[in-house]
């Protein structure tokens, strides 16, 4: 039907395996879990499942420090395990997508271990170490992204190590040669089990700056976020496209590299034809509330305001990738909270809110990336104390917030809102014990919400999230509108409306239609070129032209009679 290739005609799934299934009683996710439930994704049009890192891993950051590239740790299964998971899924027409975390490893890693026990050793030049200053204090002034100083003291070496994330992640030395083949032969490991493509982890930070120097205190702490001082370095670009050689290239695979920062402007850069990558998670929309990437405690919270702000992002988001490579659609991660909290209040109908995300993401140009529970529209989880909390990020935030002056109890309400653990919390598919995520104890408490938000309540309920899902999935892929949904062009429709968000798409003779109302008042607009459209979805039944209701989104369909 078109000439797009299969990752920009499907659906992507992401697994978080420590939250999605359990079958062995340990009360973490499994790959075999994963592998259970491949037929329950097919009913999502999944083509596509990126599973965040499943290495041997101490997890100290939940698998983003790894131990080994190319094993698999055993609290998820076996090697074993993991060539059955590609294999079952690909009898379904459903590839795996491994996550590269190549900024840094485990400090636990042989290399690390290695490097960090003399200057002289083998790999003593694998990782960034650097003298004290003459006072014996940090190189920089560089705040890690998890919070305190990014440099480690190592006696051994008499020297300290640069980590851009937590102390047990070390940043890798890229500049060696050495390194980076190593770090290739693991990517190619993978792509020799047969998978389907990489999402790259933090690919801003690879290269450092020649210089290190101090940077102008962003927080009482007297440090400068790190982000400011290293991303995107010039030269990073150099060694991208000597990964794409020597790995991506010519594979029928899938890259998505996530690369906070990227300016519209040098999206030529980094995607497409000249480009490095197929696709860049950049997240103008998920940083509506930290814009210049503000401590959690800075941040401002939900306020309507930031409805023109995501309808502005988006849009120029949908422009800079119909010029330039595509765009991967997505309103929630692992890192995440969960988006009926992002672009909602409080007080707003949590189902018509899920919906309505899921209409943006099934009508947006781009490749959809649903993230495990936002099918079933999970919300936010809000726990009685920061020892509830697992994420590392959360525990740095707090005590960042405290050190701002911020109140325990301040501090606690930034960690319910911003907590990445609101989207970590287990998948939730039955009514039964723990939702049916683990017959044992489950790593981080189940969601209180489960017995009416889970797979088995939803799936026999019409109306429920995950039918609505399971619609839109097939109203993207196939039927009338599928064709102009994959293929279509962006026009952004009411750019004006505080409240309404609408866009068209338009392929051949056929437009498609999408409405949104952000808002708990019934809105009103003027579309004239609407009449003649019929209706393809919406959310609340007997919608009308013309006006929406509170949180009412709305497709429609007309046959523009003039091909273009
Ligand atoms: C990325 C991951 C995040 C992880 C970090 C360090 O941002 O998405 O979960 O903590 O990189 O690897």
């Amino acid at each position: 039907m078109n000439d797009l290739k299969w990752w920009q005609k499907t659906n992507v799934y992401q697994v978080y395996p420590k939250s999605f299934l359990d079958t062995t009683g340990s009360g973490m996710g499994d790959l075999n879990g994963v592998t259970e439930k491949l037929d329950y994704l097919n009913t999502l049009g999944v083509g596509a499942v990126w599973l965040t890192p499943v290495y041997p891993s101490p997890m100290v950051d939940n698998g983003y420090d790894i131990a080994d590239f190319t094993g698999i740790d055993p609290s998820y299964g076996t090697m074993a395990d993991m060539e059955r998971l590609i294999a079952e899924g690909k009898r379904r027409g459903i590839r795996m997508v491994m996550d590269l975390v190549y900024n840094h490893s485990s400090d636990k890693h042989p290399w690390f271990i290695d490097s960090k026990s003399s200057r002289d050793s083998e790999h003593s030049d694998w990782y960034i170490w650097r003298d004290a200053k003459p006072d014996g204090s940090a190189p920089t002034n560089w705040r890690s992204i998890f919070g305190g100083s990014a440099w480690t003291w190592c006696e051994a070496r008499q020297q300290y190590y640069l980590h851009t994330f937590a102390e047990a992640q070390p940043d890798l030395n890229w500049e060696n040669p050495q390194v980076r083949q190593a770090l290739y032969d693991a990517a190619n490991f993978w792509l020799d089990k047969g998978v389907g493509g990489f999402r790259i982890d933090a690919i801003v930070y690879i290269k450092k700056p020649a210089e290190f120097v101090d940077g102008e205190p962003d927080s009482d702490d007297g440090m400068v976020n790190i982000h400011s001082m290293i991303a995107n370095t010039p030269g990073i670009l150099d060694f991208l496209h000597e990964f794409k050689e020597k790995v991506f290239q010519g594979h029928d695979i899938f890259t998505v590299a996530e690369a906070n920062g990227i300016e519209p402007e040098d999206l030529d850069k980094w995607v497409g034809e000249k480009g490095v990558f197929d696709m860049l998670f950049e997240f103008s929309h998920m940083n509506l509330e930290f814009p210049h990437g503000e401590l959690w405690s800075q941040a401002t919270g939900y306020s309507p305001a930031i409805i023109p702000r995501l309808k502005q992002v988006l849009s120029a988001s949908q422009f800079a990738t119909a010029q330039n490579g595509w765009y991967p659609i997505f309103f929630e991660n692992h890192d995440q909270m969960r988006c009926v909290n992002h672009y909602f209040p409080f007080t707003a109908d949590r189902i018509l809110a899920a919906k309505a995300v899921a209409v943006m993401l099934m009508t947006l140009r781009g490749t959809p990336f649903i993230y495990e529970g936002q099918e079933l529209g999970l919300a936010n989880v809000a726990w009685g104390s920061i020892e509830n909390y697992n994420d590392i990020s959360s525990h740095g935030q707090y005590d960042l917030a405290l050190a701002e002056g911020k109140t325990p109890a301040e501090a606690l309400d930034i960690v319910h809102r911003y907590s990445r653990d609101n989207a970590r919390t287990p998948m939730q598919w039955t009514r039964g014990k723990n939702a049916g995520f683990t017959t044992g104890t489950p790593w981080l408490p189940v969601h209180e919400d489960f017995r009416q938000q889970c797979v088995e309540t939803e799936a026999l309920d019409e109306d429920s999230v995950l039918s609505f899902y399971r619609r839109m999935a097939r109203l993207r892929l196939y039927g009338e509108a599928a064709g102009v949904l994959q293929q279509g062009d962006y026009t952004e429709l009411l750019p004006e409306h505080p409240s309404i968000m609408a866009f068209k798409r338009r392929f051949g003779c056929r437009s498609v239609y999408t409405l949104i109302n952000f808002t708990d008042r019934a809105e009103f607009y003027d579309l004239p070129e609407l009449t003649g459209a019929k209706l393809l979805a919406e959310t609340i039944p007997d919608s009308a032209h013309g006006s929406l209701r509170p949180w009412e989104s709305v497709i429609y369909i007309k046959e523009t009679g003039e091909a273009i």
